[in-house]
């Protein structure tokens, strides 16, 4: 089975082609990274233009790499949601025109889904397993008890993780994206020389919050009469040393939860990582040595499948076909899609 993936529901705009085998025959990605950093952040009008300038050179491009042409392939997935509205449309629109004209079946994937299933392409992880999804909209701990099939065992109250890292570069003026560059930032730093809060640490549940942990950064940064870039090393070391504690001590009660749930489940059990914070090598690190603590085994997919991508797209497009969901072309898009909701397709009976 080979699919061809497309991701427009931020502010890249991806196509990839993937084959049941876990084979990335070609992909694509353009970041629109400098048409937003004017802004510092992303302009929805900005991003869902550019995906309707681009996509279908990269889809063309990367069906051209891959020596295929819309004949050969068994279905077109794209994300159906969710994400910023105007993107997603442009995605669902071409698929669907694609799908419509090669007569291929058409499977609108959920972002969050293909964020969760990434671990399946990169390598050989069996269900049931515990997802720690940290990106920029959103940061979960699920069950992913099969493809469709999630059980939410916290969120976070207010800001998402990667929403975290974004606005403690910009209140640093260290720019956009704020991952990458506090990451980058906090490799000369002192994570000890600040004292920040911990949120969530030590409560019950497998719930977040990072508006505490971003306005301490703040009151620390306007306590300094001129902020220097040591400053900023040391406070980017203490911000991501701290989402670090916060990381591994709600996946510590999710682990609890989890293996309640699923007494029989192989062993050991697995902790998969997936979304664009998943990419920051230091927080890997400390996920690892957690899993290994608790008997579990940890699998992260290499960074490029973290952050956004089409190729994870695809593979859930493959692994929904597999199982015989695909979607009609009334598919609406959705900018909001609960990872733990009924599929649209389920919906409508
Ligand atoms: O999954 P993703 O590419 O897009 C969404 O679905 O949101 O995640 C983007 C988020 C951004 O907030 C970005 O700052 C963060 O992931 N991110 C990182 C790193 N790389 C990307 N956060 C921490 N460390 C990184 N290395
Ligand atoms: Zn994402």
């Amino acid at each position: 089975m080979i699919i061809l993936g497309i991701e427009t529901s931020c502010d890249e705009t991806a196509a990839a082609i993937v084959d049941s085998e876990r084979v990335i025959h070609a992909e694509r990605l353009l970041s629109q990274v400098d048409e937003h950093k004017p802004y510092g952040g992303i302009v929805p009008e900005i991003a869902a233009r550019s995906h309707l300038d681009h996509i279908d050179r990269l889809t063309g491009e990367a069906m051209t790499a891959a020596k295929l042409s819309f004949a050969d392939l068994d279905g077109i997935a794209a994300t159906g949601g969710p994400g910023l509205i105007g993107g997603v449309i442009v995605g669902v629109m071409t698929a669907k025109a694609m799908a419509a004209a090669a007569g291929k079946p058409f499977i609108a994937v959920n972002h969050l889904e293909g964020h969760a299933l990434a671990a399946r392409l990169s390598g050989d992880v069996a269900f049931p397993y515990l997802l720690l999804l940290v990106s920029g909209g959103h940061c979960q701990l699920l069950a992913v008890e099969d493809v469709g099939r999630y059980k939410r065992l916290g969120t976070t109250i207010d800001d998402a993780c990667g929403e975290a890292f974004d606005k403690t570069a910009k209140l640093l003026g260290l720019g956009y994206p704020g991952g990458p560059i506090v990451e980058a930032t906090a490799r000369t730093g002192d994570p000890e020389r600040f004292k920040l809060p911990r949120p969530m640490k030590g409560r019950e549940g497998c719930d977040f919050s990072f508006s505490g942990l971003k306005t301490a950064v703040k009151r620390a940064a306007d306590n300094l009469a001129d902020i220097s870039d040591h400053d900023r090393a040391d406070l980017c070391a203490g911000f991501q040393c701290a989402v670090g504690d916060v990381l591994v001590d709600r996946t510590t009660n999710a682990i609890n939860t989890f293996a309640g749930l699923y007494p029989d489940a192989i062993r050991p059990g697995r902790l998969v990582i997936g979304g664009g914070v998943a990419a920051n090598t230091y927080l890997r690190t400390r996920l690892e040595k957690l899993a290994e603590g608790q008997g579990f085994q940890l699998f992260a997919p290499p960074q490029k499948l973290c952050t956004d991508n089409a190729a994870m797209i695809a593979w859930a497009g493959i692994e929904r076909l597999e199982r015989g969901l695909i979607d009609s072309l009334d598919f609406a898009p959705r900018p909001r899609w609960p990872l733990d909701s009924p599929s649209p397709l389920m919906e409508a009976g």
